[in-house]
């Protein structure tokens, strides 16, 4: 195990914006197989990590290394090229397109020939639908459905299925399950242990601890733009995790102190603090 080359290795990584430094020494690794969570309050620099590691932002310091290789993308383009796959909160699909366009987006199979070819539509809804099939969303069976029409939760398991289809090795995650109900949830948490299963680098941000405990096998929490805690599955408690993601401050103490709050205040909560 530990002399495992990881697939994906951040070292050392800074990153500022002029005189804003948002990322101090971050380390990371994930393995093959491996989901790596990514926890943090709201602008500890979870995106802000992703987006470096994905090609929209380059480290100030610090190096990425891909299979042991340093590497250093210049565009986004370039880190899918190699396949890191990137999905946002919303799955990042096109909602006016149909499952099999929006599967191909890009590079999307043709009949015919020269000026007389043709978008295979056929061709396009057979592949996409068996590919999110074989992922276990059996729901999918039609490819001239518009993605817009799908639910949350089918959309963000299309988007999955789609980067693993197209080669991803990793693949980051960024917020998937934030805006969906208890059972989409579910059912994207289990295409992400799928796409543990083909022997992915996963990268899972989430602000829901329940979640990370679902798919994790290891840690890593950001508080200020620097990794607080890193550890592993089973090291800490569901409790102890929230505590450290509410900034070391005891959810306990938080919770009761709010308590006094309302009993104080005639029921009421208290004001947001922001
Ligand atoms: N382009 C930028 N220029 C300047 N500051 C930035 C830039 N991008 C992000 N930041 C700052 O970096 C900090 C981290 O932002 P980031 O979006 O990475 O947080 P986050 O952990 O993803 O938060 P959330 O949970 O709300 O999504 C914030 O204070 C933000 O204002
Ligand atoms: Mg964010």
């Amino acid at each position: 195990m530990a002399d495992k080359t990881p697939v994906i290795e951040l070292r050392n990584v800074d990153k500022s914006f002029g005189p804003i430094d948002v990322l101090h020494e971050i380390s990371l690794k994930v393995n093959e197989g491996e989901v790596l969570c990514l926890l943090g309050d709201n602008g500890a620099g979870k995106s802000t990590l992703i987006k470096t590691l994905a090609g929209v932002h380059q480290p100030t310091r610090g190096e990425i290394l891909l299979d042991g290789q340093p590497v250093r993308f210049s565009r986004p383009k370039q880190a899918q090229e190699m396949g890191i796959a990137t999905v946002h909160q919303f799955g990042g699909t096109f909602p006016l397109m149909s499952i099999g366009r929006s599967f191909f987006a890009g590079v999307e199979p043709t009949r015919g020939w020269g000026p007389f070819k043709v978008y295979d539509r056929k061709t396009a809804n057979r592949i996409a639908v068996e590919a999110v099939q074989n992922f276990g969303i059996t729901r999918i069976d039609d490819g001239d459905r518009l993605v817009g029409g799908l639910s949350g939760g089918e959309r963000q398991s299309l988007a999955i299925a789609r980067a693993v289809h197209f080669g991803a090795r990793v693949l980051i995650l960024d917020e998937p399950t934030a805006a969906l109900g208890v059972k989409q949830a579910a059912h994207v948490l289990r295409i992400v242990n799928e796409a543990k299963r083909r022997g992915l680098a996963v990268i899972f941000i989430t602000h829901q601890v329940m979640h990370a405990m679902a798919v994790g096998d290891h840690f890593a929490v950001l508080i200020r733009g620097a990794i607080a805690a890193d550890f592993r599955k089973g090291e800490k408690t569901r409790e102890e995790i929230a505590d450290l993601m509410a900034g070391g401050e005891s959810m306990a103490d938080l919770e009761s102190s709010i308590e006094g709050y309302m009993e104080s205040h005639d029921g009421h909560v208290p004001p947001p603090v922001h």
